[in-house]
C-alpha cells in the first residue's frame, strides 16, 4: 500500500486493518465536550499600556488550562489563508512529486512522512500525513522547500518571518512574567524553527483511529493556525475536550522545555488530533525549538527555589524523548532532580 495516504488514489470507504486501533487505545464513539472557555487573549488591546494585564492572562490560562489562543495578533489573516492554501495544494500535488520528498531522516530538513517517523516499526498506523521543514534563517532552508506550488516559497517565507516575530514578542511577555532578563529566549533557546503541517484525509471511521496519539509538545513552544475542520483535543481535569477552532485566531502551546525552564511554572499539556468523517483536516504548526548543544535547566533566576530538573542539553532531551515513545512523564523522569 502506498505509505502516503494523500497519495491513495481512492477514496476510502473502511478502514484499513493497519490503521484500527485495539480497543483499550481507540477514541470510541462518545461526544466529546467542547472546551469552551479556552482564554482568548486580544494582543492589541494588551500592547503597550496593559502589559501586566496581558501577563496576568498568559500565566492564568497557562496554569488553568495549559493553552490559550491569540487574536488581532498582526499576522495577516490573507497571509494565514494563504499559507493554509498552499499547504493543500502541496499535499494535492502528484504522487511522484510528493514522494521525491519522503523521509524518515530526522537530518532531512524538509520531509514528507506518514503517521510518524517510525512508521516502519509501528504495530498501528495513525491517520495522517505530515510535511516539516527548517524555517530559520531563511536564506539557509527556502531553497530546500517544494517549488510547487509556484507561490509555495513566497507565501510561506512571509508566514515563517512573521509568525517568528509573533512568538518571540509572546515569549518576552512570557520571559517577562517569569521575571527572567529580556530576550532570555531570544538566540539558542528558540534557534530552530520547524514548520509541521498535518494532513488528515476524511476518514471513514473515527472513531477507531487517532490522526496524532497524545503527547505534549517536546519543543519550547508551538503555535498552530487550525482548521475550520475540529480535530484537536486537549486532556484537562481528567477528560478530553474538543478545542473549537476560531477563525484566524492562533493556539499557542507551552512545550516542555518551557515546563523546565519555568521549573515547573508553565506546565506542557497533553494533546491530540481525532479525525474527521466529512472532510479532509490540515493544520499548520509552527514550532520554536532550541538549539542541540544549548543547555537547559531551571533559570538561575530560581536559584532560591529547589529545582525540579538537572541540566540537560536539547539533544540529550530529544533522544530520551523518542526512546521513551515520546511520553513526556517517562522522559522527564530522567532529568528529575
Ligand atoms: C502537533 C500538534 C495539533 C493539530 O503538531 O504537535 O499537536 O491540531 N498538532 O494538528
Ligand atoms: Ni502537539
Amino acid at each position: 500500500m502506498e505509505i502516503l495516504m494523500s497519495n491513495w488514489s481512492e477514496v476510502v470507504q473502511s478502514m484499513p486493518e493497519k490503521y484500527i486501533f485495539p480497543p483499550n487505545k481507540r477514541p470510541g464513539n462518545h461526544v466529546f465536550p467542547v472546551f469552551k472557555n479556552i482564554p482568548l487573549i486580544d494582543l492589541e488591546e494588551t500592547n503597550g499600556r496593559d502589559r501586566t494585564k496581558l501577563i496576568q492572562q498568559i500565566f492564568s490560562a497557562s496554569q488553568d488550562f495549559g493553552i490559550f489562543q491569540v487574536i488581532n495578533h498582526g499576522i495577516p489573516t490573507s497571509l494565514m489563508d494563504d499559507t493554509m492554501s498552499v499547504s493543500k495544494e502541496f499535499f494535492a500535488m502528484p504522487a511522484e512529486y510528493k514522494t521525491s520528498f519522503y523521509s524518515t531522516d530526522i537530518a532531512r530538513k524538509c520531509r514528507i512522512y506518514s503517521s510518524t517517523m517510525n512508521y516502519d516499526n509501528e504495530e498501528v498506523h495513525y491517520w495522517r500525513d505530515n510535511f516539516t521543514h527548517h524555517c530559520h534563517p531563511l536564506e539557509d532552508q527556502i531553497y530546500l522547500w517544494p517549488d510547487n506550488p509556484t507561490r509555495y516559497r513566497e507565501v510561506v517565507g512571509e508566514y515563517s518571518v512573521e509568525v517568528r516575530r509573533l512568538m518571540l514578542r509572546i515569549l518576552e511577555v512570557i520571559s517577562e512574567g517569569l521575571g527572567l532578563k529580556p530576550g532570555y529566549f531570544d538566540g539558542e533557546l528558540s534557534k530552530t524553527q520547524l514548520l509541521s503541517v498535518n494532513h488528515h484525509i476524511r476518514c471513514p471511521n473515527p472513531s477507531l483511529t487517532l490522526g496524532m496519539p497524545e503527547h505534549s509538545d517536546p519543543n519550547l513552544i508551538s503555535l498552530l493556525q487550525q482548521s475550520s475542520v475540529p480535530g484537536l483535543q486537549i486532556f484537562h481535569h481528567g477528560q478530553w475536550m474538543d478545542v473549537d477552532p476560531i477563525p484566524h485566531a492562533l493556539i499557542l502551546i507551552p512545550g516542555l522545555q518551557l515546563k523546565v525552564i519555568s521549573n515547573g511554572k508553565f506546565s506542557s499539556p497533553i494533546h491530540r488530533v481525532m479525525t474527521h468523517s466529512e472532510e479532509a483536516r490540515t493544520t499548520i504548526g509552527t514550532f520554536l525549538i532550541p538549539s542541540q548543544e544549548i543547555c537547559i535547566e531551571p533559570a538561575k533566576e530560581y536559584s532560591g527555589e529547589d529545582p525540579l530538573y538537572r541540566s540537560f542539553t536539547y539533544k540529550e532531551f530529544f533522544n530520551t524523548f523518542t526512546q521513551s515513545n515520546c511520553d513526556a512523564d517517562t522522559a522527564l523522569q530522567y532529568f528529575k532532580k
